[in-house]
């Protein structure tokens, strides 16, 4: 069984509810019919009930009658969640007016359920643009404890099985945070292990990559990932991660041998962890075109529920994979 197939048959074991807040957009309904039909999740649409069977109708999509529909403008715990707005954000002074309109907004809607126990999870994004997606999410349901950045993973399945596990590496922060902190790019290399294990199904070995291996190079961009490996290391000490290592050592078994002879991920690394949003965004791009590799995410990580977030040119089959994915996150799989 392939990755994918495996997400799959694990999400359909759990029944996780996932909220789509995009209930219009015809990809996600189109996407949420087959989740429905084929048990993957339940799932809450957030939009105009009359709308939305509108459009099941038009596009045959006859599954849409099992999901819960809720209209943000009305519906019933409504001032319960304005209250739990107020209360979350009184000491950024959020007035009741101000909840009252955004609450109105799926995107605060959906996280406001995720935050009162309605849903287990969240995917957005096919029409909305990733920060508007991450906001609400960043101010109600926030990291996790001991974790103060989200950051995102994307699950890169090589055609070239020789590299990482078997052709699958994850490449980190792809999709979030621009330029991390020592410290924060220490919890983006520890959080993706965690992703690994609990997604991928395999032991992660995360190389902190740079333009310098072992000290080839000094400049202040190098001891940033210098000492963001020594934080990760002491952060789960139980966990593989090294550094500063340059592309081609991390992933290349005979240049990690002459380049970082001492490293045990050197030439082995299945993890990759970028030093800036820049790098880690524009690698796995050209990963994905140039080297015709399958791109999974971004797999947000370090939020205290899965929230996840699409590309805007998401094709209905990436929708259901991230609901998959977002569901054995859920599960805490
Ligand atoms: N993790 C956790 N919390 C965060 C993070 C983070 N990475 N970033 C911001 N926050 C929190 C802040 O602490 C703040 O919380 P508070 O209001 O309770 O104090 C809140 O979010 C807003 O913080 P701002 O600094 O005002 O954040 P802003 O809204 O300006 O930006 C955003 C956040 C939108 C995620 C920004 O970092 C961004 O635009 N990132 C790039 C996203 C992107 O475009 N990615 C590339 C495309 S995705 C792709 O190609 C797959």
């Amino acid at each position: 069984m392939d990755l994918l197939d495996r997400i799959i048959e694990n999400a359909k074991k759990q029944g996780k509810k996932i909220v789509l807040p995009e209930g219009l957009e015809e990809r996600t309904l189109k996407a949420a019919d087959i989740v429905l039909q084929e048990g993957i999740a339940q799932i809450i649409l957030l939009g105009d009930p009359a709308e939305i069977h509108k459009l099941a109708k038009e596009k045959s999509l006859r599954n849409i009658e099992k999901a819960t529909i809720v209209n943000p403008k009305f519906h019933e715990k409504k001032e319960h969640y304005i209250d739990l707005m107020v209360e979350l954000r009184k000491n950024k002074g959020l007035t009741r007016e101000e909840a009252s309109q955004l609450i109105e907004n799926p995107l605060y809607l959906a996280t406001l359920m995720i935050k009162n126990g309605d849903a287990d999870g969240e995917v957005a994004g096919a029409m909305n643009a990733t920060g508007d997606v991450l906001r609400p999410a960043f101010q109600f349901v926030k990291t996790k404890p001991g974790i103060s950045v989200v950051s995102g993973a994307f699950i890169m399945i090589l055609k070239d099985k020789e590299f990482g596990h078997e052709g699958i590496m994850v490449f980190a922060d792809c999709a979030v945070h621009p330029n991390p902190t020592d410290k924060e790019l220490a919890e983006i290399a520890v959080t993706t292990a965690y992703t690994t294990r609990a997604i991928v199904g395999i032991e992660p070995k995360v190389a902190m990559l740079s333009f310098s291996t072992k000290g080839s190079a000094r400049h202040e961009m190098c001891d940033k990932v210098i000492q963001a490996t020594r934080i990760a290391q002491s952060m789960d000490p139980n966990l593989q991660i090294d550094g500063e290592l340059q592309a081609d050592a991390a992933i290349i078994p005979s240049i990690g041998k002459s380049k970082a002879p001492q490293s045990a991920i050197a030439g082995y690394a299945n993890v990759l962890i970028f030093p800036t949003l820049e790098a880690g965004n524009i690698a796995y791009k050209l990963v994905q075109r140039l080297a015709h590799a399958e791109a999974i995410g971004p797999v947000l990580q370090g939020m205290a529920a899965p929230i996840n977030d699409l590309s805007r040119g998401c094709s209905v089959s990436d929708i259901v994979n991230l609901i998959a994915i977002t569901a054995n996150q859920a599960a805490g799989l």
